[in-house]
């Protein structure tokens, strides 16, 4: 015969009390059996396990609105989707409460440096300063729809589809990125790759045993990069809340992912960026860029009505605008032009 519980045992067994037990029945989360003389319950082995998987899942903070969807749909996708949401909300949180110890130390330096009569005024500009930063971080949104392209991205590459033909040298800029990133470093350096897409860069690293991780705000991106190199570790996450601590990275590597950030946004991709790679690293982006102002304007005067609005869809950086940027925290740049529209910057 198979063996039952009673409630108390359970409620030893697992060290939690009785009301949690039944808290869980009320969600119609377990099931005991009820004896039909006495109404007690009894417990199989099959709810003892499952009552291990809801307090696992609590661990991890989950809600019991979707432990009830987990249990009700087991599947390995169902799961790893609720563990992605949780671990974006979790990932999302830490991001907030890092913006908010920094305000506040830099509140408090200011406080200090201030008069009686003025540090109130510090403490209303740095909290400004705090909301603008999470209002920019919260807004950005992907409008290019990278899930609904992902399957079919790496075959419109081979097409090169598009009116500005921007994938002609598609493999030649991810060479060039790679051969920057391993240039005088060693083989155990830890690299990011932000933007991983289908992992075709990625994909460089790991056949010559580097130890690198892909982040990408996509998860159908991420599920065909997977599919494709089942090594690659991956994490979803974006340019402006890296789901990382700070300096833990030799080298963060990116192609063809940048320009989908804003100038306001880049400013603080890159301070993001800075915050999780070490002191000395590198940063080496492939990207569709403009050297300057005057170099812009020289090409788009040259274009197509259907090439600019194409170019108008994104945001190509501006060498000169990146440059000023990552002088502010220290990092000279060197850079190599690919063709007219495309170069690979090294930060470092
Ligand atoms: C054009 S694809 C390039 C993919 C890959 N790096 C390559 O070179 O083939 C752009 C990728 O960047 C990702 N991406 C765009 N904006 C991002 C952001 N703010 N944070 C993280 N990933 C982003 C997209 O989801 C997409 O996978």
């Amino acid at each position: 015969m198979k063996k039952q519980y009673s409630i108390n045992e359970i409620a030893q067994i697992l060290n939690i009390s009785t009301n949690k037990l039944r808290f869980y029945e009320k969600k119609g989360l377990i099931n005991p059996v009820r004896d039909d003389t006495n109404n007690y319950r009894y417990y199989t082995e099959e709810n003892l396990v499952k009552i291990q998987t809801i307090l696992m899942y609590r661990t991890l903070n989950l809600t019991i609105k979707d432990i009830q969807n987990l249990m009700k749909n087991c599947t390995k996708n169902n799961t790893i989707n609720h563990f992605y949401n949780q671990w974006e909300v979790i990932n999302d949180e830490m991001q907030r409460m890092r913006l908010i110890k920094t305000c506040l130390e830099e509140t408090m330096d200011l406080i200090y440096e201030s008069d009686e009569y003025n540090f109130l005024n510090s403490i209303i500009k740095s909290v400004k300063k705090l909301n603008d930063i999470q209002k920019i971080k919260n807004n950005w949104k992907d409008r290019w729809n990278f899930d609904s392209w992902a399957k079919t991205y790496d075959e419109s590459i081979k097409e090169n589809k598009g009116k500005l033909k921007i994938y002609k040298n598609y493999e030649k800029i991810l060479d060039e990125v790679f051969k920057k990133a391993i240039e005088n470093t060693k083989n155990d350096m830890k690299l990011l790759e932000i933007g991983v897409g289908t992992g075709n860069l990625a994909k460089r690293f790991l056949e010559k045993g580097y130890n690198i991780i892909g982040v990408d705000q996509s998860r159908e991106m991420l599920n065909i990069a997977k599919e494709k190199f089942p090594k690659l570790k991956l994490r979803l996450g974006e340019f402006l809340k890296l789901p990382f601590e700070n300096n833990a990275f030799d080298c963060i590597v990116s192609s063809y992912a940048l320009h989908h950030l804003n100038d306001e946004e880049k400013k603080i991709a890159i301070k993001e960026m800075l915050r999780v790679l070490k002191l000395d690293g590198k940063i080496i982006i492939g990207d569709l860029m403009f050297e300057n102002k005057k170099n812009k304007k020289e090409i788009l005067d040259s274009f197509t009505q259907e090439q600019i609005v194409e170019v108008e869809d994104e945001y190509y950086s501006n060498i000169d605008f990146l440059k000023e940027e990552f002088k502010k925290h220290g990092k000279k740049i060197n850079y190599t032009r690919i063709d007219q529209l495309n170069y690979v910057v090294k930060f470092y």
